[in-house]
Formats: C-alpha cells, structure tokens, sequence
C-alpha cells in the first residue's frame, strides 16, 4: 500500500492537539463540551466537536503527560480514530515537531493486506506547513516496503521472491542489479552462502544492486534468510514460529534503498546494496554441525551450530562488500536472540568501529524517533570465537555476550571498508503500538537516513 496525504481537499476540519493540563484555545471555540464529555487529554483521546447541524466541525486529540512523551513514538498515529474525511494541524503542539507529528500519521496508515481485509478509507491529513510532503512520503513508502516484506510469510517469500522484490525495487529507482545463484556461489567463490542455502528447494543467491555513479560509496548488507529452521540444530517450535522474519535485514536494507533515493539523499554517493537470500533448511545435503566451511575471505569456519546462519553467509557478503573498499559498509540483521534478551524488541544495538559514525548514528537515530544503542567490538571477547581447529567458530558454547561475538565474527570480514557498522535488529513488532501495528517493522534505516549527511560526506 502506499502511504498518502490529502492533496484535492475541498473542506477541511481543524484537529487540536493538547497535552493534559494544557489549557483549551480559544480558536477551538469548545466551550463546556470537553470537559463535560470527559475530555481530560490522555495520549490518544479524541473529542470530537459538534457543529450546529450535527455535524462534526473539528476535534481535539490528546497528547498524554509532556514529561512522559517519551513512552509514545509517532503521537499523531492514533488519529485515524478520527471519522473518515480530511484534516489539517490547527495547532503545532510544543515538544514535537511538524516532522514527527506528520511521520506518525504516515506511518498509522499501514496494513498488510495481502491475504485478508481491506485498508479503510480513514481520515486523511493535509500536510503542514513547513513539511516538506514528498520527503515525508519516501520515508513512509520505504517503511510500507520493509514492513511488507517481512510480513509476507516465506510461502510467498522464498529467496527467489526476495529477489523479485529486489528486481522490481532497482527497476523503480534506476539502480542496477545482479545476481548470481545456486552452484554459481561456488564457482563465484561464496561458499558460505552456498552451504547455508543449498538445502532449501528454493535455490540460495547473492543479489547486488547498484545505484549511482560519483561520490563516496556506502555499502549496506541486509541478512536475507527467508525462513530460519535453524537446520539440523532444529528450531523448537515456540522459537521457529516467528523466523520468516529473518529477512529483516534484507527488507530493511531495501526500504532504506527505496528512502534514500526517493528523498533524494541517494544523489551525490554511489550506493550499493548486497543480500544473501537464503533459506536454512533441513535436507540430506544440508551442512552440519561440526563441519568446517571455507569461507570467501579463505578463513575457515567451524560451523558449532547450523542456526548460527547469518553471520555465515553476511561473512561472505561483507567480504565481497569490502573487496572495493566502501567508506562506509553497514550491516542490518535480525543477528541473534541475544540482542533482544539485552536490549528488548525497540531497541536494537548496533557496533561501530568509528567513534565519530556511532555518535553521529546514536544521535540520528534518537533525533528520527528509530532508537539504536550502542554496544561494544570488545576486543577481549575475541578469543571466543576462535576454536583451535579452524579460524573461527560461528556459535560459541555458553552463549556468553551472544550479540558482541556475532558483531566480532562478522568484522572479521569487513576489513577493507574504511569504516564499518552492524546493527542487530529484531524487525518486528511484537504487540500492536502507534504507527507500528503488530508484525514487520523496519528499524535502523530512518536513522541512518538522517545519519548520512553526518556519516557519509
Ligand atoms: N535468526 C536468529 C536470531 C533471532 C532469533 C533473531 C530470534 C530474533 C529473534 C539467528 O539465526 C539465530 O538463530 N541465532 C542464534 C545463534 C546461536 C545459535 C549462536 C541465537 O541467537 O540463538
Ligand atoms: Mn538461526
Ligand atoms: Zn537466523
């Protein structure tokens, strides 16, 4: 679906949007009705206000307690409780920018309709002044596009369907793609993505796109494992249930594609976008625990546990990514469970080699209302992922600092980039919250979209 906003409007009804305490304006002429119909302003509550004839003539929203803001992303997401018709800001409420107001809005339109329901007609806004409408919509379009695709259930979304996700993307933005599949990883030289994918039916591949020609090079590597089993150490049901998610990194890396080029920030660097896509299941020909892989880097890597998969084939990405010496190669992954158990589903950590990048990111990220925090490359963990028979074991046992020794294995592949950052996201949203409705959600791509101009210049 696509987002909009309300461009042809003939009438427009006024909404105002108060904090609790916060006193009425005059202009919004509402006299005892408010109070009496008990309107005290907590986050989300509507009161709508009667015109003579019956009619509704506008409404006051409430915005809950200001020092409490914080616990609310995306306020204005809860207005499509509003009656069906177009609306515009009557007033710009202290403590919240146009942007984000109009951000929320946005983004409370999504539904995934693919399989059941329809998206209602609900109220749409006029967009305020100030906000610059198409810039707002590229963001939002590319979320839809994330959210979309990690939505659609691995049935629909195999490794091949992620490539035709990714075909139609670069028809749309003018980017170039290529992929290479199946035994071709092996003659290609990416050996690991080959192993993890090859016992899916659907064939494992590498996609890369390419936008842009001039200007410093970002690199971003987006863990596309369509559905995780896990392999042969075999997913318990309660943990497998949720793994067609697993191609969040991918699905986000492709929104923040979409969003960098339609805002335009694309213009001046030369993108590109590298996705292993594919699916680790359990067939004869799977890989094993215990076995020792090649790698495209040519260290070899002790597999310790087949659903330690993503850093396998994002090592191989990340190698052919730093290959051309990006300034600046990222990383976006649904990594490990370790991440959630520390920092929970809002807040993904992210690793950065570059004291400079992590600030600028961590203050971007908060500025977009998109929290990332950042955790450490601890270099005294290193020796944790070593395990004397091979270069590098993909699966410590113990589980210790379970996110850290994922973000380290995957540096070791990323040297050549001048510098280097890995988020591990979780993409999905697990209870139903303004602007982000239960399932896929992109995290990290609005703040690295704010981030660029700081981060990549
Ligand atoms: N895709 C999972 C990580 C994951 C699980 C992300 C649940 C979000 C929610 C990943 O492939 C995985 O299975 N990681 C293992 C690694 C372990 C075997 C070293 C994990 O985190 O348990
Ligand atoms: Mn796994
Ligand atoms: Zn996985």
């Amino acid at each position: 679906m696509t987002p909009e906003f309300a461009t042809d409007s003939e009438t427009t009804r006024p909404l105002w949007l108060l904090w609790s305490g916060q006193d009425l304006p005059a202009e919004a002429k509402a006299g005892a009705w408010p109070d009496a119909s008990g309107f005290t302003a907590k986050a989300g509550q509507i009161c709508l206000l009667p015109s003579e004839d019956g009619g509704v003539r506008g409404a006051l929203m409430g915005l809950g307690d200001r020092n409490s803001s914080g616990r609310d992303r995306f306020q204005l997401a809860r207005a499509h409780a509003l009656p069906k018709g177009d609306w515009h800001l009557a007033n710009q409420p202290d403590g919240l920018t146009p942007d984000q107001l109009t951000l929320g809005w946005l983004l409370g339109q999504y539904r995934f309709t693919r399989y059941a329901g329809v998206a209602p007609q609900g109220p749409r806004l006029v967009c305020p002044q100030g906000v610059d409408m198409d810039r707002m919509l590229a963001i939002a379009a590319g979320e839809f596009l994330t959210r979309d695709l990690i939505n659609t259930p691995a049935s629909d979304l195999g490794p091949d369907k992620l490539e035709a996700a990714a075909r139609a993307l670069c028809n749309d933005l003018g980017g170039k793609i290529e992929v290479t599949t199946g035994t071709a990883l092996l003659k290609n030289n990416f050996p690991l993505i080959h192993a993890v994918g090859r016992a899916s039916a659907t064939e494992p591949r590498l996609l890369d796109i390419r936008i842009g020609d001039t200007g410093p090079m970002l690199t971003i590597v987006g863990k596309g494992v369509c559905y995780d089993t896990g392999g042969l150490n075999l997913k318990p049901g309660a943990s497998m249930g949720l793994m067609k998610k697993d191609m969040g990194g991918a699905a986000t890396a492709l929104g923040l594609l979409k969003m960098l080029v339609k805002t335009g920030a694309a213009a001046n660097i030369r993108l590109r976008v590298l996705i292993p896509a594919v699916e680790n299941s359990v067939a004869g020909n799977a890989f094993r625990p215990g076995d020792i892989l090649a790698s495209r880097k040519g260290l070899s890597v002790e597999v310790n546990n087949t659903d330690a998969e993503g850093r396998l084939v994002l090592a191989d990405a990340l190698t052919y990514g730093a290959e051309e010496n990006p300034d600046l190669m990222i990383s976006l992954a649904t990594l490990t469970g370790a991440a959630r158990v520390a920092l929970g589903p809002d807040v993904p950590p992210f690793y950065c080699d570059d004291d400079a990048t992590a600030t600028a990111l961590q203050s971007a990220a908060m500025q977009a209302d998109d929290p990332l925090w950042r955790m450490p490359f601890w270099e005294p963990y290193e020796g944790l992922i070593e395990p004397g028979i091979a270069d590098l074991d993909n699966a410590p046992s113990g589980g210790m600092a379970g996110s850290i020794t994922a973000a380290l294995f995957l540096k070791r592949f990323a040297d050549g980039a001048g510098r280097y950052a890995h988020l591990d996201i979780y993409g999905w949203q697990p209870t139903a919250a303004p602007g982000r409705p239960k399932g896929g959600v992109g995290q990290g791509s609005r703040a690295i979209l704010a981030a660029l101009p700081a981060i990549l210049s």
